[in-house]
């Protein structure tokens, strides 16, 4: 299990990094996507922009690209120090998530993205920045325009799915109806994924045995989370 401040850091086979870690006291997944030859790195709602800050720069990196599942204030709490620290960075989130109406709910943050996904509620499009390639999947419910990422091998659950559940569905712009619809999409990509990929949660919560894992794999996910394995999945 990661320790407060630990980065797991890995090169998959096309020389992409991937970093992930957990920051802040609700236990928020991160993961970072680094072309290291391009100066490129794309950072999935990061919680802390110093400690990413400090982290990166220890190794002649900074951040550029800021991919955002959602923007429930956990996810998004690491923007204002972001945007103030590097102003020149891309700001990605899908155009469902821009919520004004919600913004006086204290579970969402106003993130003003420069760039925004409009895809349907299932459908998948390409993100790309060098070297780097992500599956952009539409997955709304838990809340409006949330979005996971793949690929590079790791999926990005972002809170549609934790190691052995799934996000809220009771808050203040969530659809429970879109949930399922967004579960029965993630489940049918995780099936079509190696399952050796990891599945990196937003949250780090318990595992089936009591256990806190960081992620699981593709495989155990599939085989174990309580979403997934809904009667309604089918
Ligand atoms: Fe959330």
């Amino acid at each position: 299990m990661l320790g407060e401040g630990e980065f797991d850091k890995r090169v998959s086979e096309d020389g992409i990094e991937v970093w992930v870690t957990m920051m802040g006291p609700y236990l928020n997944m991160n993961t970072a996507f680094i072309d290291r030859a391009a100066g490129i790195v794309a950072i999935v709602d990061p919680f802390d922009a110093s400690e990413w800050g400090s982290a990166l720069s220890k190794e002649g990196l900074s951040p550029t690209h800021l991919l955002y599942t959602h923007t429930h204030r956990d996810h998004a709490a690491g923007y204002p120090g972001m945007v103030a620290l590097y102003p020149e960075l891309e700001v990605w989130g899908h155009v469902d998530a821009r919520v004004p109406s919600l913004l006086s709910h204290m579970v969402f943050s106003e993130v003003s993205f420069t760039n925004e996904w409009s895809h349907a509620p299932g459908e998948s499009v390409e993100w790309s920045a060098g070297g780097i390639r992500l599956s952009v999947t539409h997955t709304p419910g838990h809340a409006p325009g949330h979005v996971t990422l793949h690929g590079h091998d790791v999926f990005h659950a972002g809170d549609l799915l934790f190691t052995n559940g799934m996000g809220r569905v009771d808050l203040p712009g969530s659809d429970p109806q879109a949930q399922w619809d967004s579960i029965r999409r993630g489940k049918e990509i995780l099936e079509s994924l190696p399952g050796e990929w990891r599945m990196i949660p937003g949250h780090r919560y318990d595992w089936v045995d009591g256990s806190t894992p960081d992620w699981v794999s593709v495989a155990e996910a599939l085989e174990h989370n309580y979403a997934l394995n809904s009667p309604g999945m089918g």
